[in-house]
């Protein structure tokens, strides 16, 4: 009954391993600040998934509020939406454990990101990086979370959490709502612009638009983006894969189409065209870093954010957690 009362509710989530960048924005925020008046949506700050690999304590907390100030500027309201940082709300550790004890080594075994990490991080495979998307699992699951914003990459863990659910939903009677992975329509999929061919990654400075960069640093790195030998402005991701992301960063920081682009600089040449999206770039952030940087000067506030979204969080993660605890044969505390 409840649960036809109620608005979808939505859980997604971003780690504080790297300051955000313009793909985080473009891809993520900017989609759940659209979000934030139809559904009931929690944004978390999943510094548990961060440590996973090696995380230099003092830039984890720095980033970690940094991302909260981020997320405010961005125009998530914190009276709409439940803004918190996973840490501070024990249970995702808690139904970590009793989730991992359902799920097989092997279906672990077979996630592409793990398989990509630990190749990566050969001199550092953790227990943690494995379980990975058993915590991820939770996140979501204690929320009875219905959509999942993320991108194409996290699909799989959304997939796997939705095995959990089902298989313990299946042991146990109904516990958990199904989730699905909700990857927006509009969401845009933001490159690298020293190289194209993947995404914009916070590990890679000169290819990535960091949220708070300066606007000279903005317009260096875009007019240094990596483009093709040929002089038009024209969208054709296999072959101009530089140009047609920088027409999608135009267009989705103006509200421009890609006609009303291509048009726009019709017989215009890059040397044109590359500073203009960097000026439209820096325009979309002014008012975002301003904010940020305004707030970041108000430690109070944002602790006054973090505190009560970890409270409102505690309250829902303490009701599925009870739920589950009951039916698994823990006494009740
Ligand atoms: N794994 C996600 C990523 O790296 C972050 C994340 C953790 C997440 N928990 C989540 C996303 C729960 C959505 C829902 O992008």
């Amino acid at each position: 009954m409840e649960n036809q009362a109620r608005k979808k509710r939505i859980f997604s989530g971003i780690q504080p391993s790297g300051d955000l960048t313009l793909g985080s924005y473009m891809g993520a925020i900017k989609n759940w600040v659209a979000l934030q008046d139809e559904y009931e949506c929690l944004y978390c700050i999943v510094d548990m998934h961060a440590i996973t690999v090696r995380q230099n304590p003092a830039d984890l907390r720095r980033r970690a509020l940094e991302q909260l100030a981020q997320y405010l500027a961005c125009g998530l309201d914190p009276q709409k939406n439940v803004l918190f940082i996973q840490s501070h709300v024990p249970q995702h550790a808690e139904l970590g454990w009793i989730l991992g004890c359902y799920t097989q080594f092997g279906e672990l075994s077979r996630m592409t990101q793990f398989k990509d990490k630990s190749a990566k991080h050969k001199d550092n495979i953790t227990a943690g990086l494995f379980t990975y998307p058993v915590l991820m699992a939770a996140d979501i699951l204690l929320y009875q979370a219905d959509l999942v914003p993320v991108g194409a990459d996290q699909k799989q863990h959304v997939e796997l959490c939705r095995d959990i659910a089902q298989r313990f939903n299946g042991l146990y009677s109904d516990t958990f709502t199904l989730p699905e992975p909700f990857i927006p329509k509009m969401g845009a999929r933001i490159m690298s612009l020293g190289n194209p061919e993947s995404k914009m990654s916070k590990s890679d400075p000169d290819g990535c638009i960091y949220l708070m960069d300066k606007p000279e640093d903005v317009m260096r790195k875009f007019k240094r983006a990596v483009t093709d030998s040929e002089t038009s402005v024209k969208f054709d991701k296999e072959n101009k894969p530089g140009i047609s992301n920088l027409l999608t960063i135009y267009c989705t920081a103006t509200g421009k189409t890609l006609e009303e682009a291509e048009a726009e600089f019709a017989g215009q040449g890059y040397g044109v065209f590359k500073p203009a999206v960097g000026e439209a770039v820096v325009e979309l952030m002014r008012p975002v870093r301003e904010e940020a940087t305004r707030l970041l000067a108000d430690k109070a506030y944002l602790e006054s954010v973090y505190r009560e979204g970890a409270q409102r969080a505690q309250y829902l993660a303490n009701k599925t957690l009870s739920k589950v605890q009951r039916k698994i044969g823990f006494i009740a505390r």
